[in-house]
């Protein structure tokens, strides 16, 4: 039987969606020591990117499950030195029970999976991020209810976090407002399979216009050091300031996946400010990955 792949939202329906995002707000209500459904499991958690809140959440969840996880830097394996991604994924997963990969090239996860027995877990390409919805959307609905019907505004780079967003609107059916600078756009396929629910504005007021929830991200992702100077020129006006917060609802919350730089594309008083929830958002990352690998391998 093929395994299972988490690569994209996509490749679970709304209602497993659903079903991930309240079984990660019980886990996270009632941590059972001992409920170990992954005793004796292993997951290989391949990084090619740094990490701070993606290593540490996979590896704690595991760890509360009974299970492990092995940290692989390509510098430390084969993959680094060239060998095929194919040879490697059907040797590590012939080992292990599970595989997480954060990499460039989203054709490196997709890759792995088709070679994988076991399942592939998309830990962010410079495609997408899907994990980090699991957790965002944990959040809204722990918060604020389900967010169907809801308004989300993305200002700022159409980047990984942005498609993602773009795939999430599609599955939970919310509008997705998107503000980004001209060429910075989201990937015109991405945005066009989502169909009405996606509209697209020339500046971050507008689009901020009645949110419930209000999102960005780095004006430059990891990989895009260099443009960074650029970046900064092209991105000036799409800092989420409390002037942006002020369009939205009353009651609308600020999200970022971390890490954030203040007075980038963030302001220091909103990502510190009461509206601000960036702190259970990437604690969120622990208990919506844990229902996800529960999802995943426990069936
Ligand atoms: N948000 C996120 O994925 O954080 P890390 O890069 O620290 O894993
Ligand atoms: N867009 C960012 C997200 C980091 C979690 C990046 O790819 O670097």
């Amino acid at each position: 039987m093929q395994p299972r792949h988490f690569i994209s939202l996509l490749d679970i329906t709304a209602t497993e969606f659903r079903a991930i995002i309240n079984r990660a707000i019980e886990l996270k209500a009632d941590r059972n020591p001992d409920y170990q459904p992954l005793k004796g499991r292993v997951m290989a958690m391949i990084f090619e990117k740094s990490s701070t809140r993606t290593r540490i959440s996979f590896e704690s969840g595991m760890a509360h499950f009974g299970g492990s996880a092995l940290f692989l830097s390509p510098r430390d394996t084969q993959l680094g030195r060239g060998e095929p991604l194919e040879d490697s994924a059907r040797v590590i997963s012939s080992m292990v029970d599970c595989i997480m990969l954060r990499t460039y090239h989203h054709h490196t996860v997709t890759t792995f999976a088709e070679y994988s027995s076991v399942p592939v877990i998309n830990a962010l390409t410079d495609l997408l991020h899907p994990c980090q919805l699991l957790a965002d959307m944990q959040t809204y609905f722990e918060l604020r209810g389900d967010i169907q019907g809801r308004t989300v505004a993305w200002i700022g780079d159409g980047n990984n976090m942005c498609h993602s967003y773009i795939n999430a609107a599609r599955l939970l059916e919310f509008k997705l407002h998107i503000a980004c600078p001209p060429g910075y756009q989201p990937d015109q396929d991405i945005s066009a399979a989502a169909g009405d629910g996606i509209v697209f504005f020339d500046n971050a007021s507008d689009a901020a216009q009645a949110a419930d929830l209000i999102v960005t991200d780095v004006w430059a992702s990891m990989g895009q050091e260099q443009e960074h100077k650029q970046r900064e020129i092209a991105f000036k006006n799409y800092q989420v300031t409390p002037a942006i917060m002020a369009n939205a609802k009353q009651d609308a919350l600020f999200m970022h996946c971390l890490p954030a730089h203040r007075g980038e594309e963030v302001s220091a008083a909103v990502i510190d400010g009461p509206q601000s929830v960036v702190f259970a958002e990437a604690e969120n990352r622990l208990h919506a990955q844990k229902a996800l690998l529960e999802f995943l391998l426990c069936r």
